[in-house]
């Protein structure tokens, strides 16, 4: 039988790169061939922080960056091709998530819940002559979910084979964990709260660095016990899940908002000290209020963080902790991978079951197909 292969891309919340697996099943355990992180150039990336941010941006950026994103896109699965020496008809699909822009999974006045990610499937297709799946997160919706997060239905499906008690933990910009116990005949799993994202807004804000190498500007600075109490105090956090968050939660301003409550100005290193500690204690809570003991596998950039690694595994010292490199997957590489599944299950016809994560009524078809 050929070997069918599978291109899965995303940008995630830290739009820190385009994310790119080239990937086959062999009995639904993935193959993967080749994994590479493509730049994204930095206009770009202001265009889509502005769109974020939701400040200044109108239709017009809006429809701009949709294509300019797709585009890259493309120019990233192409790249990914060539270099294997692919023909179009080499890939069965491209599975692409795009760029979230907003994410609102809970109803506002209108009674609306939504989610916007851009990056042009149809440009995609167009430019790649591959058939692309995208806009994965929306059917989920309409069936009543979240939308987000849908990694963990993928991470039962790979790692949910365990006869002891296992937990995948996806340091992204956001931080999401999925709770494959044996007690639990199917996992559940969701947004804790921030992983990277505040760490990388404040010092992008304070030194304009994209992101703490290693935590070493955490690591300078000291916890502010008044400040950690304020940011603790935010509803989210003691939410029941299904939940799920992103930047329109977690942003600067949600920050400076708590910075003005302190009676005395905070060291910029001691905010980021304090938000590393805010990253690592809210992750810890949820999982031990889960768990006392078990293993704990770790993908995302965030493993990356080594003082944030350190703290995890010092407020976590009952379990195993690894990174999902130990079961034969790269933790920068496991979103990107996710989504060549859920575009083979779509190709394939096969509804995907992320109501445990999600909320949904029922499994879904998740994603559109366009053809070349
Ligand atoms: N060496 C490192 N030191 C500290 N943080 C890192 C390092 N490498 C990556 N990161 C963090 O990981 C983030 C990217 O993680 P990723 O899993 O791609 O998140 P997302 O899914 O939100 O894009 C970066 O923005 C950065 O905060
Ligand atoms: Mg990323």
């Amino acid at each position: 039988m050929k070997r069918e292969l599978y291109i899965g891309m995303l940008s995630g919340t830290s739009m820190d790169a385009v994310d790119c697996a080239l990937v086959s099943f062999n009995n639904g355990v993935p193959v993967v061939h080749d994994f590479e992180s493509f730049e994204i150039p930095q206009p770009l990336k202001t265009m889509v922080s502005s769109l974020i941010r939701n400040e200044t941006a109108d239709l017009k950026t809006y429809g701009t960056a949709d294509i300019l994103v797709g585009r890259l896109f493309a120019e990233s699965a192409l790249t990914m091709m060539q270099k294997h020496n692919l023909a179009p008809e080499d890939i069965t699909a491209i599975g692409s998530h795009g760029q979230t822009i907003w994410h609102q999974p809970v109803a506002d006045m209108h009674n609306s819940r939504f989610t916007i990610q851009i990056g042009d499937p149809n440009t995609i297709a167009h430019m790649t002559k591959v058939t692309t799946v995208a806009d994965f997160r929306r059917h989920d919706m309409a069936a009543g979910g979240q939308g987000a997060p849908l990694a963990p239905a993928f991470h039962q499906a790979i790692f949910g084979k365990s006869s002891s008690a296992r937990l995948i933990l996806n340091l992204g910009g956001i931080a999401n964990i999925t709770v494959l116990s044996p007690s639990h005949a199917i996992g559940f799993g969701y947004d804790t709260g921030p992983a990277n994202t505040l760490l990388d807004q404040w010092i992008r804000h304070s030194n304009g660095q994209e992101f703490d190498e290693d935590g070493g500007w955490a690591k300078s600075g000291k916890v502010n016990a008044l400040l950690l109490d304020l940011m603790l105090d935010e509803p989210y956090f003691l939410l029941p899940h299904p939940k799920s968050t992103g930047r329109e939660l977690f942003n600067l301003s949600w920050l400076q908002t708590k910075l003005t409550l302190l009676p005395e100005p905070c060291k910029p290193e001691d905010v980021q000290a304090t938000l590393l500690e805010l990253s690592a204690l809210t992750i810890a809570q949820q999982i031990t209020n889960h768990l006392t003991a078990g293993e704990i596998l770790v993908c995302g950039g965030g493993i990356h963080n080594r003082v944030l690694m350190e703290r995890l595994t010092g407020l976590l010292s009952g379990f195993r902790i690894a990174s999902t490199n130990q079961y034969g997957l790269n933790p920068d590489s496991v979103e990107a991978v996710a989504f060549a599944w859920f575009s083979q299950q779509t190709m394939l016809g096969l509804p995907i079951d992320f109501s445990p994560y999600t909320g949904a009524c029922k499994p879904v078809i998740a994603g559109g197909i366009y053809q070349v």
